[in-house]
């Protein structure tokens, strides 16, 4: 019987082992309810490294921060590929990014480094700003007014701002005079298109991590779909100011590979997704905790004045053209930390490795465990996020946290007296960290910039609880929240 439902046996020198009750599935439903939770009790029971089934998979979780290293530097046993570039075929459909399989020799962290980074970033900051203007300001998507206060839900507005914003970002617009009514109208429903189609989709994306067939959810499928035909390579050639990340991408794709069409455009889907799904949930963290904190809103508008004075920008709604470099956006610790707090209060990321090999892996205690070939290893940064040892009341919203004394970014922490390399990590670690990460956060600065330059805003309940993370995305990346929260704003009427 075990042999049948496939229950594996802890050998020595082997972690713990946990197979769960139900076949297959093991402790998936209640590692899924509250993986915190379920963490941390095993590691009560167990100690630094324990292993569970989860739907089917062997998983050894590494729970001591100081060993997260042997892990995350690049071991010679450890892959970080195969897990990847699996999930990015499961979600995404596109023909598999693995050289192994032979269908691309396109070195896709190398693409990603030199057009999402260095000197790629100036580029994409003033874009990004201009389109932030544009959707706030400019379109009919916020129309605010200086006389009476419009009512929204933050995840809402952050979404309609930052999705626009950040999809016009990457693959520009189409071809053609701005000022024509007919191609602006057609403009922005393309955008409403893809938003409306990449919620759809996105609300299935963790049902296909975990291994469901996309077909099995039609409407989403097509969602997928749809957004896929905007991004083949004749309707992207119609466009203007592509970032050098999707125009880098479409040249790989037709002389390294040999993806068809409708290949090569889900894999602009899928840098469409890594760009947004993320970042949406970031902003409305970012936003609704700054909103709800009057000393956080006190000293990032402070801050803010403060940038914009010392560039010698004014503020005016009429023309909005605010543009700031990415030097000025590095002196912003205020909105960091405000960022930063955001973010570990609100991201479940899981950093997966894959065993090569049957191999020995060494902890910071001195204690070896065996790891069989095909296991994974997994780290969970919510256990460093909410652990009381490293951040005091960890449950609590402190914006100045990432300060330090002089009131610039704060870099060390501390467990147990001895200072921890790993303390925040929503990015992921090592070779496999976001590549986006630097305009990840220069973008919600933009946008927490413009916001607080241009509205007064409120939450319509100052008292309001925060909203529950919504567990069903535990793993993914940053959590969203269960149910939206409504604020007001209008334009600053001393402007
Ligand atoms: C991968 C987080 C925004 C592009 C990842 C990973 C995480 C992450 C956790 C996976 C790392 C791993 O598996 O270990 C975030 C967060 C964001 C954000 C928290 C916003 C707050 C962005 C943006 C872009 C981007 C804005 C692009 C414009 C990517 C890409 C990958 C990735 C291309 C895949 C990298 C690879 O597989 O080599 N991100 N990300 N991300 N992210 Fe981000």
């Amino acid at each position: 019987l075990w042999l049948a439902v496939g229950i594996r046996h802890r050998q020595p020198g082997e972690p713990a082992i946990e197979n769960g009750f139900i076949p297959y599935l093991g402790c998936a439903l209640q590692f899924g309810a509250n993986p915190l939770q379920f963490l941390r009790s095993r590691q009560k029971k167990y100690g630094h490294i324990f292993t569970c089934k989860i739907a089917g998979q062997y998983i050894h979780f590494l729970c001591d921060p100081f060993s997260y290293h042997s892990v995350i530097r690049q071991g010679r046993h450890l892959d970080w590929r195969k897990f990847h570039f699996a999930t990015s075929v499961k979600a995404f459909g596109h023909d598999s990014f693995d050289p192994r399989h032979g269908h691309t020799t396109e070195n896709l962290h190398q693409t990603f480094l030199k057009t999402l980074q260095g000197e790629a970033l100036p580029s994409l900051i003033e874009t990004m700003m201009g389109h932030l203007q544009d959707v706030m300001l400019r379109s009919d998507t916020l129309s605010p007014s200086k006389d009476h206060w419009e009512v929204d839900g933050i995840f809402a507005f952050c979404y309609k701002v930052m999705f626009e914003s950040g999809y016009l970002t990457l693959f520009g617009k189409e071809l053609g005079e701005d000022k024509c009514q007919a191609r602006q109208a057609a403009q922005k429903a393309l955008v409403l298109n893809a938003l409306e189609n990449f919620k759809e989709f996105d609300k299935i994306f963790p049902a296909l991590v975990a291994g469901l067939p996309i077909h099995v959810f039609k409407s989403a499928y097509s969602a997928r779909e749809n957004l896929a035909k905007t991004m083949h390579a004749e309707n992207l050639s119609k466009r203007e100011n592509v970032s050098d990340l999707i125009s880098m991408r479409m040249i790989l794709n037709d002389s390294l590979s040999t993806f068809n069409d409708v290949s090569k455009a889900r894999t602009h889907v899928a840098l469409l997704w890594a760009s947004q799904a993320n970042t949406l949930p970031a902003t409305f963290w970012s936003l609704f905790y700054m909103i709800r904190s009057p000393d956080a809103m006190k000293a990032a508008r402070k801050e803010v004045q403060k940038v914009l004075e010392n560039s010698g920008l004014t503020v005016d709604p009429s023309d909005p053209t605010l543009n700031l470099t990415r030097e000025q956006l590095d002196h912003t610790p205020v909105l960091d930390s405000i960022i930063k707090e955001a973010m570990r209060l609100s991201s479940a990321s899981m950093n997966v490795r894959v065993a090569k090999e049957d191999f020995l892996l060494h902890l910071d205690n001195q204690e070896a465990y065996h790891i069989r070939k095909d296991d994974v290893i997994a780290l969970y940064p919510p256990m460093l996020h909410y652990d009381p040892e490293i951040y005091e009341d960890p449950y609590e919203y402190k914006f100045d946290r990432f300060l330090d004394e002089k009131g610039q970014e704060k870099t060390t922490f501390y467990r147990s007296t001895r200072r921890l390399r790993y303390f925040y990590m929503p990015f992921g670690s090592g070779v496999t960290k976001c590549p986006g990460r630097f305009f990840a956060v220069y973008e919600i600065k933009q946008f927490l910039t413009l916001v607080l330059s241009y509205f007064d805003m409120e939450l319509l309940d100052p008292a309001i609880k925060v909203p529950p993370l919504d567990q069903s995305r535990a793993g993914l990346g940053i959590l969203q929240p269960t149910y939206d929260v409504d604020f007001r704003y209008k334009l600053k009427s001393n402007n």
